[in-house]
C-alpha cells in the first residue's frame, strides 16, 4: 500500500495548472454510450475512478482507451453489447450507477446492483430509480440485484425531492433518447450538470436549463460522435486555496473557472485570505494566521460544497478563534476529525456539527486517509503541521487526484510517496 511522507512547515508557493473535473468526466464518458459514432473526450484526469468506469465500458463491450500523453479518452461504443453491470465492478465504484440512464436508453434494459454505503454515508439511489420508473421504466428489485426495463421511455416531469447530483444526471441521460419533452423539476444545479448538458448537446441532444434547478430535454433519435472538453476540477482547485491558506502561502491557479467557487471563495475572505481573481486564474495568499469562520453550511451548489468541508476544516483547525462546519449533505462526513485531533487540532463534533477551536500549530504523526476528501484534508494538514506526516491508505485519494504529490511537490511542499518500500522523490523546484 502506497503512503504519503510529508515534510510539514513549508509555505507553499508558485504557478500550478488544474486537471479535468473527476466528477464531469464520469458522467460524460458514461453518457458516451448514447452515442452511435466514436467521442474523444480531452482533459480527463488520470485517476482511478476513472480507470475503473473505462474498464466498465470495456466489460459492456466499448472500446475504450486512454491517451496518457494528451489526457483524452477515445471511446468508440458502436459494438457494445451488454447492459449488465458487474457486481465486482459497481462495488469498485459508486459512479458506475451513472451507467443505469444511458444502459437503459440505449438497451431498454438494464442489470446492476445496489451500489451499499460507503465511508461518508448511507448513499442510497431511490431518487435516480424513482426518476426512471416516471419515465417509464419497470424496476424489480430482487436483494441487492436490480433489473430496470423499458422498451420504450418517454418525457414526463420528474419531480426531485432533494437536488441529486447522480440522480439529475442520470435522468437527464435517460431522456436524451426518450419519446417527447422531460422536465425535471428539483434538478441540482452543479457546474458538472452543465458540462455533462453541453456535451450531450455537442454530440446532437436537446437539453437546456442545467445551471438551474429546472432542466427540460427534448427526445431525439440518436446521437452522434464528436470531441468535448471537460472542465477543470473545482474541487481540485478549491484543495489547492486552502492548502496555499493553511501553509500561508501564495499560489497561483490557472485554468481554472472562478465562478464555479464563489461560496469558497466568500469563506476564505472572511477568513482574512487574500484573493486575486483572473478569467481563469485565481491567486491565493495568506499573510497572516487565518482568522475562524462563524459558520460554513455544506449544502448543494452554489452552496459550500461537501466536498471541500474536510480540506476547510483544517485550515479553520489552524485558524484565530472559534469556528462551526454544519455538514448537511452526509451524514458520515467527519471522519477527518479523529485524525486531525491526533495531530494537536481541537475539534468537537455533535451530530453534523463540528466544533472548531483554533490552535497555533499542528503536528505531524501517522494518520489514515478514511475517504477521498479526507485524505486530501489530511495532506494539507501535513504539508501545514511541524514536523514528519505519513499518510496511509493513499488509494482513497488516488481516486480523486492526480498524483497529488506532484501537483504539492511542485509548489515547494515537502511530499514523496512511498510505493512498496521503493521511494519516488519529487522534487519538482
Ligand atoms: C456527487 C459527487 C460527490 C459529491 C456529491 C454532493 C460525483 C461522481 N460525485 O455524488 O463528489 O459529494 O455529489 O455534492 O459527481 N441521495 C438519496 N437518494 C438518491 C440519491 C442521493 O437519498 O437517490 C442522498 C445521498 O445519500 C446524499 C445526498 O442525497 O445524502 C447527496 O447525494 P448526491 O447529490 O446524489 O451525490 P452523488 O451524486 O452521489
Amino acid at each position: 500500500m502506497d503512503k504519503l511522507v510529508i515534510e510539514g512547515g513549508t509555505p507553499l508557493s508558485g504557478t500550478i495548472r488544474i486537471h479535468g473535473a473527476k466528477n464531469a468526466a464520469l458522467p460524460i464518458l458514461a453518457a458516451s454510450l448514447l452515442a452511435e459514432e466514436p467521442v474523444a473526450i480531452r482533459n480527463v484526469p488520470r485517476l482511478l475512478d476513472i480507470e475503473v468506469m473505462l474498464d466498465i465500458l470495456r466489460e459492456l463491450g466499448c472500446k475504450a482507451r486512454y491517451d496518457n500523453d494528451n489526457r483524452s479518452v477515445a471511446v468508440d461504443s458502436t459494438m457494445a453489447g451488454s447492459s449488465h453491470i458487474p457486481e465486482f465492478l459497481m462495488r469498485q465504484m459508486r459512479s458506475s450507477v451513472f451507467l443505469t440512464g444511458p444502459l437503459l436508453a440505449r438497451f431498454g434494459e438494464v442489470q446492476l446492483y445496489q451500489p451499499g454505503g460507503c465511508a461518508i454515508g448511507e448513499r442510497k439511489i431511490d431518487l435516480h430509480l424513482r426518476g426512471l420508473a416516471a419515465l417509464g421504466a419497470d424496476i424489480q428489485e430482487k436483494g441487492s440485484r436490480i433489473v430496470c426495463r423499458a422498451p420504450e421511455l418517454r418525457g414526463t416531469e420528474v419531480i426531485l425531492d432533494f437536488p441529486s447530483v447522480g440522480a439529475t444526471e442520470n435522468i437527464m441521460m435517460a431522456a436524451v433518447k426518450a419519446k417527447g419533452r422531460t422536465v425535471i423539476v428539483g434538478a441540482a444545479r452543479e457546474p458538472e450538470i452543465q458540462d455533462l448538458q453541453n456535451f450531450l448537446n455537442r454530440m446532437g441532444a436537446r437539453v437546456r436549463g442545467a445551471g438551474t434547478d429546472t432542466i427540460q430535454i427534448d427526445g431525439v433519435e440518436s446521437l452522434h460522435g464528436g470531441e468535448y472538453e471537460i472542465i477543470p476540477d473545482r474541487i481540485v482547485t478549491g484543495t489547492v486555496m486552502v492548502a496555499a491558506a493553511a501553509t500561508r502561502g501564495e499560489v497561483s491557479i490557472e485554468g481554472t473557472q472562478p465562478a464555479h467557487l464563489t461560496s469558497l471563495i466568500h469563506v476564505l475572505r472572511r477568513a482574512g485570505v487574500q484573493i486575486e481573481i483572473g478569467n481563469d486564474i485565481m491567486k491565493v495568499g495568506a499573510y497572516a494566521r487565518p482568522k475562524a469562520v462563524e459558520r460554513v453550511v455544506t449544502s448543494p451548489y452554489p452552496a459550500f460544497p461537501t466536498d471541500l468541508q474536510a480540506q476547510l476544516m483544517v485550515m479553520l483547525a489552524l485558524s484565530e478563534g472559534v469556528s462551526l462546519i454544519k455538514e448537511t449533505v452526509f451524514e458520515g462526513r467527519f471522519k477527518h476529525v479523529d485524525e486531525l485531533c491526533r495531530m494537536g487540532a481541537d475539534i468537537r463534533v455533535d451530530l453534523n456539527n463540528a466544533f472548531i477551536r483554533g490552535v497555533p500549530e499542528l503536528y505531524g504523526t501517522s494518520v489514515e486517509a478514511t475517504d477521498l476528501r479526507a485524505g486530501a484534508a489530511l495532506v494539507i494538514a501535513g504539508l501545514a503541521a511541524q514536523g514528519r506526516t505519513v499518510v496511509e491508505q493513499v488509494h482513497h485519494i488516488d481516486r480523486g487526484y492526480d498524483r497529488i504529490e506532484e501537483m504539492f511537490a511542485r509548489l515547494g511542499g515537502q511530499i514523496i510517496r512511498e510505493t512498496n518500500e521503493r521511494e519516488i522523490v519529487h522534487q519538482a523546484r
